[in-house]
């Protein structure tokens, strides 16, 4: 495979050590076919044992490599390098606090997807082998299901911007996905959850968060689907 070389600027911050975030210039020479991934592994490896990022699937599964590349947020995993001409510019997904350089903080982000309750809530009886849902009932949830909760979403959305406690696409993705299940009876406690000054009409549809997903889900189409539940249930 033909080698390339490469600049990359990353923004470094250790919040131990660093009066504020600065920008570090590295060169590096890797083949041309490499993810962002394989960029920072060549420079945690080779060049700065000190730089700090996630990654664990290396497979756009797990979620944990979301940051920002020139503009952008992805998944630094399944972005190929040669999809940016010129220098990359890596930074950590905007909105987060910084832990240490790439790692964002999520603890917020996590404690708002507990708030709107992920998991089913069924008042009728249980049965005996499982709950069916038929292939069109899985289909309403079918794409939200596929979230695979990296945070590149809610990071990139100017209301959560504005408002750190507003909960942000991916909790009210979340929201859809059990509001619109079959097999669950919690969706008016849900409705409730996120029909606060904080939640659903926080959404200004500006669809940033749509670009962003890694997995192409329509997140601001289903929050629009909650909007209509709520204004239903209110009636
Ligand atoms: Fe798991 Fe990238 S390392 S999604």
């Amino acid at each position: 495979m033909a080698k390339v070389n490469k600049q990359v600027k990353i923004l470094r911050y250790d919040p131990a050590r660093d009066a504020k975030p600065y920008w570090k210039l590295y060169e590096i020479e890797l083949d041309e076919e490499s993810t962002i991934l394989d960029v920072l592994n060549e420079i945690h490896w080779k060049h700065d044992g000190t730089l700090a990022y996630r990654r664990s699937c290396r497979s756009a599964i797990c979620g944990s490599c979301a940051m920002k590349v020139n503009g952008q947020n992805l998944l630094a995993c399944e972005t190929p390098m040669h999809k940016f001409k010129g220098c990359l510019k890596i930074e950590p997904l905007p909105g987060f606090d910084i832990i240490k350089d790439l790692v964002v903080d999520m603890d917020k982000f996590f404690d708002k997807m507990k708030r709107i309750k992920p998991y089913l809530m069924v008042d009728r009886p249980i049965p005996a082998k499982e709950f069916v849902q038929t292939p069109e009932e899985f289909d309403e949830i079918r794409e939200s299901a596929m979230c695979i909760l990296c945070g590149a979403c809610t990071s990139s959305c100017p209301s959560l911007w504005a408002n750190e406690n507003y909960l942000g696409p991916a909790a009210l993705l979340k929201a859809y996905r059990f509001v619109f299940d079959s097999r669950d009876d919690g969706a008016d406690e849900r409705i409730d959850i996120i029909n606060d000054k904080n939640g659903l009409w926080r959404c200004h549809t500006i669809f940033n968060c749509m670009e962003a997903c890694p997995k192409h889900i329509k997140v601001t189409e289903y929050i629009s689907k909650l909007k209509t539940k709520a204004v239903e249930n209110s009636i």
